[in-house]
């Protein structure tokens, strides 16, 4: 089992990546305008990836083959080893991942809403295909079953593709998500402390540690 996070703030990244409990990144245009609109994106990236191991996704802007397949050269070469184009889900999306497949170039295809799109990615030649929980649900329908029927279609038929879930709202997304199969939560460092803290476990702690300090005044009455 794998987690990721979903951020583009190197601050926060370093921070959470000292946890011992992450894997890789997973960034995405908007998310960059809302935590960096001024920065350059290319030093942006390499501070993450300075700052954090395993897969950094970069999502490609452009709508045509050949530009999208000259952005991911362009990203390809900050960290060949490290960087995962993230692919928007579309008929040019897909020529672009079996192109990068065969160059051995990791892919991300991201906004996917259902099982058929994951399966395409995944017959592209996808390393990762990412289904959008809260964005399913904005649109009315549970995501659970679309995960699950992911995972099966791929272990049942060999697809090597790793299915991320994002777009993550609340805790139970995030239970919910693995549960149904899942391989690789990526969420945000809100929702990542929010794992950590629950009001049951403070006030346990707080009762050991005031004992503690209390011991001696308990034990000389
Ligand atoms: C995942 O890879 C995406 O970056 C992200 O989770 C999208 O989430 P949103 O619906 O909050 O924009």
């Amino acid at each position: 089992m794998t987690l990721f996070l979903d951020s583009s703030e190197p601050h926060e990244i370093n921070a959470l990546f000292r946890w011992g409990v992450l894997s890789g990144v997973t960034t995405n245009p908007l998310i960059f305008a809302r935590e960096s609109p001024n920065a350059d994106l290319g030093e942006r990236v390499r501070e993450i990836l300075a700052v954090s191991w395993g897969d950094v996704s970069v999502e490609l802007t452009t709508e045509t083959e050949r530009e999208m397949l000259e952005e991911a050269a362009r990203y390809h070469a900050w960290d060949p080893a490290r960087i995962c184009i993230k692919v928007p889900m579309s008929e040019h999306g897909l020529q672009v991942v079996y192109q990068l497949a065969k160059q051995g170039i990791k892919t991300n295809v991201t906004c996917l809403m259902a099982m058929n799109q994951a399966y395409l990615a995944a017959l592209a030649g996808a390393t990762y295909v990412s289904i959008f929980s809260g964005r399913v649900k904005d649109m009315g329908y549970e995501v659970a079953p679309i995960i699950a029927s992911t995972r099966n279609v791929l272990d049942r038929e060999g697809l090597s593709a790793k299915i991320i879930v994002g777009s993550m709202r609340s805790m139970m997304d995030i239970n919910e998500a693995l549960e149904a199969g899942a391989h690789i939560p990526t969420i945000t460092p809100t929702l990542l402390r929010k794992m950590v803290w629950n009001p049951r476990t403070e006030s346990t702690i707080a009762e050991f540690n005031t004992a503690w300090r209390n011991r001696h005044a308990a034990t000389s009455r």
